[in-house]
């Protein structure tokens, strides 16, 4: 019986990851959450928890081909608005200081993730 009850918990739980957007997992300090909680609201659904991107149809953003000196706050700002080939346009889903919020939210997280963009070394491509 026990062992049922366990086996349901797990299969509610399994429908209920599947059927709701991806949640944040990592604690933020107070301003970036508003950030955090847009991105959960908006992109985790394509680019996962923490925009980790796993197991998901669109890349992982804490990523170093997303820093700053690789694309830039403005390259956000336009593929959120504009969408690329395989990406829908997010304007109706967010406003302007939203993605804002989400932008300084994601850099936040680039960088406790030990992601900084290196300024001294010359650009490799
Ligand atoms: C419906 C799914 C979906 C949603 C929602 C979504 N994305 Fe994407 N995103 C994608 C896919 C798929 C790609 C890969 C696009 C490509 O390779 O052209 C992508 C690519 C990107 C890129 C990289 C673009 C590039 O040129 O390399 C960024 C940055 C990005 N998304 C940010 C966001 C943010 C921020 C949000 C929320 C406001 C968001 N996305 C919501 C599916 C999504």
């Amino acid at each position: 019986m026990k062992q049922f009850k366990l086996f349901i918990l797990i299969l509610s739980s399994t429908i209920f990851t599947f059927s709701c957007a991806p949640k944040a997992t990592l604690e933020v300090p107070e301003p970036y959450k508003n950030g955090q909680q847009y991105f959960h609201k908006v992109c985790s659904n394509c680019h996962g928890s923490d925009a980790m991107g796993k197991h998901t149809q669109a890349p992982r953003l804490i990523d170093e081909e997303y820093l700053a000196n690789n694309f830039s706050d403005e390259d956000f700002r336009e593929t959120i608005l504009n969408g690329t080939e395989k990406m829908p346009s997010q304007k109706k889903n967010v406003t302007p200081d939203e993605i804002t919020e989400i932008i300084k939210y994601l850099r936040y997280s680039q960088k406790v993730a030990g992601l900084e963009p290196e300024e001294d070394e010359p650009e490799e491509d």
